[in-house]
């Protein structure tokens, strides 16, 4: 228990019952996500929220991935009780029960400068992209590729091509998001070489992840979904592309009518992952879980 200006601030665990609240502070702060959607990060990993005089006004949720990584999101302290240390306070006590992991956080720009003085260091960025989705034109697959629905069959190939493409092991995220979403698989010659998840997300659908063995995969995996819902709000979250492909994806979505909308830091505190295979990581599954 913190006393601070007279007021009653409890540090504690999250629990189901709090996520009315947090999408309460999510909505605050204009984020899209519905109690749904924490419902579902909560599911996959734990929090913390502080109570101000008996009302939740701060939370910070973390995921842990095998070997050594962690990820932190949902971070918001509520307007009222901003630049008075408890977002700090409630970071350290997260990285704490994080002990001897590398703890990763897609920051805004408030969060940036928290971490850096927490000691996190800069990977690189992530664009939000998003918009109604309008008509698409078709993608030009190559030689022997296509774009097929998902099979129960396919499930641990994709993990695998997953959690190669991020350094670490995802097989939760990917069960959770098969569980509630639609996948379809890139394919050439019979053998799967990516794929894309779309889910129900905030105000519409969110495409991602997206794992793909080049720019072009991933536009014909995009496509297809954006596709699918012409006329209704998507959102995608790409990270920055290391050449060749650094001026592929993010200037397409431009032009198909996905504009950037936001941009977020890739921060760690600890050794980075490092990717590995074949097919490379497009779209993040959602901005808390990287
Ligand atoms: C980012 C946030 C969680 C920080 O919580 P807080 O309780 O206001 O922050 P603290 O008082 O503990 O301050 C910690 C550091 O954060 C930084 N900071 C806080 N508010 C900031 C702001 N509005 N702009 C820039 N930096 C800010 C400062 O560097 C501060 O360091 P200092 O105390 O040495 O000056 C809070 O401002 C917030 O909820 N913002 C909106 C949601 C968001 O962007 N969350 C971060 C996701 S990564």
């Amino acid at each position: 228990m913190i006393l601070q200006d007279a007021t009653q601030i409890v540090m504690r665990d999250m629990t189901a019952a709090d996520i009315p609240a947090v999408a309460d502070l999510c909505f605050e702060q204009q984020w899209p996500h519905r109690e749904e959607d924490l419902e579902m990060l909560l599911s996959m990993g734990s929090g913390l929220v502080a109570e101000i005089d008996g009302k939740v006004g701060g939370s910070i949720m973390s995921w842990r991935f095998d070997p050594s990584f962690a990820t932190l999101g949902v971070i918001i302290i509520a307007v009222a009780h901003q630049g008075r240390g408890l977002g700090r306070q409630m970071a350290i006590a997260m990285i704490e029960r994080l002990a001897g992991l590398t703890v990763l956080v897609n920051a805004t720009e408030e969060g940036r400068s928290l971490y850096g003085k927490l000691g996190f260091v800069e990977l690189g960025t992530v664009c939000q992209h998003n918009a109604i989705a309008p008509a698409q034109p078709l993608v030009e697959l190559r030689a022997g590729e296509r774009v097929r629905p998902m099979g129960a069959a396919d499930a641990e190939v994709l993990e695998a091509l997953y959690s190669a493409a991020m350094g670490m092991d995802r097989k939760v995220v990917l069960d959770e998001l098969f569980a509630r979403g639609s996948t379809v698989v890139l394919c050439k010659e019979h053998e799967q070489t990516g794929f894309a998840v779309i889910r129900r997300f905030g105000r519409g659908w969110a495409i991602g992840p997206v794992v793909a063995p080049d720019v072009t995969g991933a536009k014909a995996l995009i496509a297809h979904w954006l596709g699918t819902q012409t006329g209704s709000f998507c959102r995608i979250d790409i990270p920055e592309q290391p050449a060749p492909d650094a001026a592929g994806l993010g200037p397409w979505l431009e032009e198909v009518g996905l504009p950037q909308v936001d941009r977020v830091t890739r921060m760690a505190l600890g050794p980075a992952p490092v990717p590995g295979g074949t097919a490379r990581l497009f779209a993040l599954a959602a901005q808390a879980l990287g």
